[in-house]
Order: C-alpha cells, then structure tokens, then sequence
C-alpha cells in the first residue's frame, strides 16, 4: 500500500537546478539586513530570493501580497522596492512581526523612549524589586502555562520588563520593543534551546533578561536606522497606503479584485499547526493563546477541520489521499490541499489578468507517501486558469535549511532524531500566470 514507486513522478525533479537562487554566498549578516534580522521566524524567507522575484516580475508601485507572509519578508522586500506590499497571517505573532518589521519610526523617539525604558529597569530590577513585581503580575496572562516554561525567578524579571514596555504609549513603538522582549524569551525560558518542538529542559543555560533584552533593542534600533536610511520618503510619510498587513487568512486577502500584480509567497507544510506550538512562548506573554486547540483549526491542512468532499482539481492530489488512506494523515492532507486550492482562487481573485504567482514550496514524505506538493499546486493552478510561466528548482543550502521533518510523521525533529529526513534540501519556485 505504501509503496513510493507508485507515487513517483518525475517532471518537476528532472528540472536542472539553478545555482544562481541557492544564494549559497549570503551571510547570515546579508540575510537579516535591516529589519530582517529583528526576529528568528522558522522557514523564514532568504530576502534576496523575495527581492528577486519582485524585481523580476513587477514594476515601482506595484501591488505585492503574500497570503502567508510570516514574519514579513516579502512585505519588507515590496516597500523598499517601492511597491506596495500587502499581507496575510493567521498568527498574531507573525502579524505582530510584519508591521513592526514595516513600520518607520522616528529616530529621535525611538531613541528617547529606549533610554527612558533602560533607565526605569535598572532602578525597578535593582531597586525597588517588590513593590515593581506586585504591579506587574497584575498584566502577565496565563500565569499557569508560563510557570510552565520560565523558572520563577526569570519570570518575576520578565513581568517586570514586559509590564514596563506596556507602559510606553506610543502603539508602534510599544510593539517595537514588544518584538525585542518576544526575541529574548525562548533563552530566559527552559524550552530546549536548539529545539523547535515544545520540550523542557530544566537544566538549561538561563540568560539574565535585562541584558538580552537591552542589547536585543539596541540591535533591532541599529537596525531600523538602515532601514529608515534606504525608506523612501514618499512611502515613509504614507506608510498606511504602501503597507497593508492583517491578521488573517489567505482567503480573505485585504485587496480588490483584479488589483495586484505578483504574488511571492512560501505556504505553510502540511502540518502547520505546529506554528502556533512554535511560537507559543510571546503567545502566551501576549495573552493570544486563551484556547490553543481552536487556534489550531484555523491553521491551513488541520485535521481538526471537517469539510464536505471537495474537488481538489488534481488527480495528483486524489491519488496521494487514496494512498494515505482514511486516517488522520490521510484527512490532514486532503485538508491540506483543499484549502490550498481556495487560497489559489482568492489569488486569482486579487490578481490582474497576467499577474504571476510566486509559490516558494517542496516535496515531503508521510508514512512512506511522496507528497508531491509542487506538483499538486501546478495542476491545481492550470486547472484554475492559470499557465505555468516557469518553474524553478532551487537547491536550499544547508545551513538556511528551515528545519528537518521527521520521514514518518512528516513532523519538525531534532538534528539526530531517529526517523531523520531532510524535509526540502531542494524546492521549487512555481511561476503561475493568471490567463
Ligand atoms: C513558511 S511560513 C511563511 C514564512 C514567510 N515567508 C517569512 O519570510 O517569514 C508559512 C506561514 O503560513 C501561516 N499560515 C498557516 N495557516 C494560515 C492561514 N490559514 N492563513 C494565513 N496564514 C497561514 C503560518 O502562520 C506561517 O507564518
């Protein structure tokens, strides 16, 4: 039943790959130029690879979505290429992330607000610890799960810190630093460090979280000033036209119909519920996880959803459904398909005759199944009217790899787990164009 021969299908693999979108000579300081470098987001953009395709297949002023934009790569890349970039997440944290990463600040106030933030820790932390740590238990949510990941004494400083930053009253540079305190946490917490999963380990390294969080702001505020640098003005003083990102699915794209011109996107894997156990630990602080497991079924492919059968508009995808069978894998992935195909019709609904999409994606295996992801979208797509303008096969170089899957469970594992697989040593970039 699980033989992968049956599965097997060549095209898209015989593709030659094209060195020149490995990227291979990017530093890790290339990668997290400007605001890129605020926030470790798994499976996160190269943004030379978003920048790219930008530039490639739209023009200045353009509109740019991405569906599924996570921590805002290609939202970045749009507006300091002088397009408009609009975007999707249904997470707030990547929401979070997205505007911070896209939002100019005034230097002067940032600045201000920092040494007025740094002053009152020192005195709070050093001094009168007591009375500060009273006030600010009163704001920390979900106090239970975080005594879960955080040791007590990390966790009076953190509520001391995050209670702080509440204080500030200007909202973006509030979630600016929001964004350097949600940073710092997985090293102030016991989540094992080099792991994805949600696992303790209680005798981890702890770091001192007024130091990470001071130096963390002063890299993210170094940051900003290249990104302000190279801002154009236009779009700085407008930054509500040129920059729309909301906190919601890819199926209900803020944008008229027949708007924009290019879509750059990379979806999320077929068990991507696992976004929200990533990011758990600002969720918690963050008070967005009141009920984890509603949060789920919102993720694209849960298999916590029930839907009426659908077409899928692959036989492809039928035929690797049929393989996995009528279990939990067998439902994800139907899921999974399905609803990658509403959101193929929400971009064709947002797309100009002629505008492409961009789809950055690879291949996994569950229980034995090739789950030809590549291959389904295509055929989804040109069953939806759209022809394949190019499809590029990209090798990701190791060290950018976004995670390893686990070859049964399809699941984000440890470097030496048992059942290890790489999950996309190589991926695809679909060229879609809307006829
Ligand atoms: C591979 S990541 C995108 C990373 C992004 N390219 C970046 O550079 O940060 C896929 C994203 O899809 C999001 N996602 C999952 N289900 C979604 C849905 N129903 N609607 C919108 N976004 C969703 C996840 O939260 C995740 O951030």
């Amino acid at each position: 039943m699980n033989d992968t021969t049956v599965l097997k299908k060549t095209e898209l693999s015989d593709i030659p790959i094209d060195y020149s979108w490995s990227f291979s000579d990017k530093t890790i300081k290339d990668t997290s130029y400007i605001t890129h470098g605020y926030y470790t987001y798994p499976a996160k953009f190269i943004p030379q690879l978003a920048a790219r395709l930008i530039k490639e297949h739209s023009n200045e002023n353009d509109i740019v979505i991405d569906p599924f934009m996570g921590s805002g790569t290609t939202i970045v890349e749009a507006i300091i290429n002088n397009r408009i970039g609009i975007g999707t997440d249904i997470n707030n944290i990547a929401y979070l992330l997205a505007k911070v990463k896209t939002t100019p600040i005034k230097t002067a106030e940032l600045l201000q607000e920092f040494s007025n933030i740094e002053f009152d820790l020192q005195n709070r932390l050093n001094g009168q610890y007591d009375y500060f740590l009273k006030k600010a238990l009163k704001v920390v949510p979900q106090k239970d799960r975080i005594d879960y990941w955080f040791k007590p004494k990390q966790k009076e400083k953190l509520s001391i810190i995050f209670a702080r930053i509440l204080e500030v009253k200007n909202n973006d540079i509030r979630n600016f630093f929001l964004v350097a305190f949600a940073q710092i946490l997985k090293s102030c917490s016991i989540w094992l460090q080099k792991s994805v999963k949600p696992t303790r380990n209680q005798n981890k390294k702890i770091y001192e979280p007024l130091t990470l969080f001071l130096n963390q702001s002063k890299k993210m505020i170094k940051r900003h000033f290249e990104f302000d640098k190279i801002l154009n003005p236009k779009i700085k003083q407008n930054i509500d036209k040129y920059r729309v990102v909301k906190c919601d699915d890819s199926r209900n794209l803020p944008c008229e119909k027949n708007k924009a011109t290019l879509i750059v996107t990379s979806p999320p894997y077929v068990t991507s519920y696992e976004y929200a156990d990533l990011h758990q630990l600002p969720s918690l602080w963050f008070g967005y996880l009141s009920n984890l497991a509603e949060f789920r079924k919102k993720f694209i492919g849960s298999a916590y959803k029930d839907r009426e059968r659908i077409d899928l508009k692959s036989s492809l995808a039928e035929e690797i459904v049929t393989q996995l069978g009528e279990n939990k894998k067998g439902r994800e992935v139907k899921n999974y398909f399905a609803d990658m195909l509403e959101t193929f019709f929400e971009m064709k609904r947002v797309l100009k005759k002629g505008g492409r999409a961009c789809i950055v994606i690879g291949n996994t295996q569950f229980q034995g199944v090739n789950i030809l992801n590549a291959e389904v979208f295509q055929e989804q797509f040109e069953n939806i009217e759209f022809k394949t303008h190019n499809i590029i096969n990209r090798e990701i170089p190791s060290k950018m790899l976004p995670s390893t899957r686990d070859s049964e469970t399809g699941q984000f594992v440890k470097a030496n787990d048992k059942n290890l697989k790489l999950a996309y040593p190589t991926e695809y970039i679909l060229i879609m164009e809307k006829l």
